[in-house]
């Protein structure tokens, strides 16, 4: 591993945009010009325990003080005046619109991304006979809703494999669509390669065809930018608590303003409605995002989804990207040279962000990240999805070269 590789290319990357000190003081207090010393301060922002290396925020992102404060603050704010301040979710859902190149009224706030899926998929009426066309590797959190859905409209479900360059996907979707196609939902970032693929080719392309695009973003939101409009999707659903490294039990989902048309709220309740009258027997439900947004909700996780923002904001989104790519570049390269690596996620530049997904001929997924667990003190995670027997290692700001450099030591002592 050369780390002076890593640090010259940071720092070039370092000097295109200087962070938001003034938003998190801590941080200016700590940072001087060393881009090393830059990410040990940010690494300082969290309570992560230091006696293990963290890989798995694909699975689950920890969060930063900040955040943590943010909720603790705000619990205790509701619990000194019982009121449930309400008012938070307005304002969040407009800076969280802002920030993915959506309307507000598009947002809805949900408990993860898996619950986003289930507001889509049973918003959606399909028909007997009509195909959902999916991917093989999709997460159960995307399947599951899905295959519901399809069963209890008597609609069939179909599975494409996705291929390995992020480009041939449009291809590889066209060839599938066929007359019953109502539906056609992926991951923006599957959760098995990593891979980011174009949303924007193929939703154009089943626009064109009056297909509905639903994508499954929990692995894309907080590690890739991610503007809305321009992907042009219908549906699109994330998870707070994983890149975005917000609380846990935090997400939202996108409801395009065009879907309206079409779309039946199916969870509703206080808070649904435009005008409401149980003695009038009067209900008119809003025809917006926010009618999923029903009943109580905790202000708290919103404060801390907020504080989540601020965080990257003060690094700076780019940076942050680029941090990732950059630490899972140095993984990519190292593990290229060793005979016995197969890499799963595609290596070409802008094909991958913080996911690098490999296997060792000879030793299962389970094998591979039970023995960096157990021996190497490495928390990875197995993919089991689609057979696919590997091992997927998540990059995040909290990542330091030295813990690739571990990694890459214990992978190929297993690989030897
Ligand atoms: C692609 C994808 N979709 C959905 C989920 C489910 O996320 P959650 O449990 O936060 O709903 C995951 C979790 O890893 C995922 O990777």
């Amino acid at each position: 591993m050369n780390r002076r590789r890593f640090f010259q290319h940071s720092a070039a990357v370092a000097m295109m945009s200087r962070p938001a000190f003034a938003r998190l003081q801590a941080i200016a207090e700590q940072s001087n010009d060393s881009t090393a010393s830059f990410w040990n301060n940010i690494r300082r922002q969290f309570p992560l325990r230091n006696d293990r290396v963290y890989f798995n925020t694909a699975g689950l992102g920890p969060s930063p003080q900040t955040v943590l404060d943010g909720l603790q603050n705000e619990t205790r704010s509701h619990d000194e005046t019982g009121e449930a301040g309400h008012e938070i979710f307005d304002k969040a859902r407009r800076r969280v619109a802002a920030w993915v190149g959506a309307a507000a009224e598009e947002i809805a706030f949900t408990r993860n991304a898996t619950e986003g899926m289930n507001i889509i998929a049973r918003g959606v009426p399909l028909r007997a006979n009509d195909e959902v066309l999916t991917t093989f590797h999709e997460h159960p959190g995307g399947a599951i809703p899905w295959i519901v859905a399809a069963r209890n409209a008597g609609a069939t479900i179909r599975l494409i494999d996705l291929p390995k360059q992020p480009k041939d996907v449009v291809a590889e979707v066209e060839r599938n669509l066929n007359a019953a196609t109502r539906v056609f939902m992926m991951s923006h970032v599957p959760c098995t390669t990593g891979t980011i693929y174009p949303a924007a080719d193929f939703c154009a392309l089943l626009r064109e065809r009056g297909i509905i695009s639903v994508l499954d973003g929990a692995q894309a939101v907080g590690m890739t930018p991610v503007a809305l409009r321009t992907i042009g999707c219908d549906f699109y659903t994330t998870s707070g608590h994983k890149w975005l490294l917000g609380p846990k039990e935090s997400g939202f989902v996108y409801i395009a303003n065009a879907t309206q048309e079409f779309f039946k709220p199916s969870f509703v309740g206080a808070y649904s409605d435009v005008r409401y009258d149980l003695d009038e027997m009067a209900l008119e439900l809003r025809k917006t995002a926010q009618v999923s947004e029903y009943g109580t909700r905790n202000a708290a996780t919103i404060r801390g989804l907020l504080a989540a923002l601020d965080f990257f904001e003060a690094i700076g989104w780019q940076k942050t990207f680029d941090r990732q790519r950059e630490l899972a570049c140095l993984l990519i390269e190292d593990l290229q040279k060793l005979p016995r690596v197969e890499l799963l996620t595609a290596p070409e530049a802008g094909a991958f962000g913080g996911i690098v997904t490999f296997r060792v001929k000879g030793l299962s997924g389970l094998q591979i990240t039970q023995k960096l667990l157990e021996d190497f003190k490495i928390r990875a995670r197995a993919i089991t999805e689609h057979k696919l027997d590997a091992c997927r290692i998540s990059l995040h700001v909290f990542n330091a070269p030295e813990e690739v450099e571990r990694l890459f030591d214990a992978v190929q002592e297993i690989a030897s």
